[in-house]
């Protein structure tokens, strides 16, 4: 059974309130996906698409690397370059306006605890992605599936014109325990957000043309806090661990 996402409202034009209360909020709720179209006009996304373009072609990008699974060739797991854009340096004030946003958008929804009673505190810098049309792209994963802090994905994506049947670089999503694929195509000026952890398994197909995503990682405050105390312990003398000393009776 093939399933695609709720319909999608346009953003622009509705407050951010607006956005938030009607729509992203029961999205997460009942799917733990949503996807918002026309997120911030095609103006501003022209704006953003060019300073991606920018990054990429002045050589900011590099290989997108593993966390995990070192031993393996990450091409051979996710095709992507990346660049990390923190939002204030030069030449990227409108991704870091796009990142204000975004930002606006998710702590609007997770106030009063709205958003699975989860307390953000923060987030990870922008992930500025390139598929570079090789046809690579991103084998099925879990973006964080060891509890390391991070709760929710963001996903901005930048593709005028994208054609998946020409093009590929579909999102396909398969949500823990429902029979279902979400079809998510990189559409200029959509946002997507979803569960970061093992309830949204998700892959990139393979992608014939360039695509561009912009992609934020927001923190729940107790999970991080426990991620990084988990984190101290293991690299600290605590985390090193030695045998117990072997008693000489025999
Ligand atoms: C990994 C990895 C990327 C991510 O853990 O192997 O590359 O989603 N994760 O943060
Ligand atoms: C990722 C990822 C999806 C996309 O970078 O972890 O899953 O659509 N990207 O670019
Ligand atoms: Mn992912």
């Amino acid at each position: 059974e093939v399933q695609s996402t709720p319909p999608v409202p346009s953003g622009a034009g509705l407050s951010p309130e607006h956005v938030a209360q009607q729509y992203i909020v029961p999205c997460m709720k009942f799917y733990g996906i949503c996807v918002i179209d026309s997120f911030l006009g095609p103006r501003f996304g022209y704006k953003i698409l060019e300073e991606v373009e920018t990054l990429n072609h002045s050589g900011k990008f590099r290989g997108g690397q593993l966390v995990s699974q070192k031993s393996i060739p990450s091409m051979n797991i996710r095709g992507d370059q990346i660049a990390w854009v923190e939002g204030n340096e030069p030449g990227c004030e409108n991704i870091g306006c796009l990142m204000a946003h975004i930002d606006e958008a998710i702590m609007r929804s997770a106030a009063n605890g709205q958003l699975g009673n989860r307390v953000i505190n923060g987030r990870t810098k922008a992930m500025v992605a390139c598929y570079p049309g090789n046809g690579t792209g991103y084998v099925r994963h879990v973006d964080n599936p060891n509890s390391d802090g991070r709760c929710i994905t963001c996903i901005y994506y930048l593709n005028k014109d994208w054609d998946v049947k020409v093009h590929g670089g579909l999102l396909q999503l398969y949500p823990e325990g429902r029979n279902v694929v979400a079809n998510i195509e990189p559409s200029f000026d959509r946002l997507l957000i979803f569960w970061s952890d093992r309830r949204n398994p998700h892959e990139v197909k393979p992608a014939f043309a360039t695509r561009y995503a912009i992609t934020v990682w927001y923190f729940d405050a107790k999970e991080r806090a426990e991620a990084k105390e988990k984190y101290r312990l293991a690299t600290g003398q605590k985390g090193v661990q030695v045998p117990v000393t072997q008693s000489n009776r025999t």
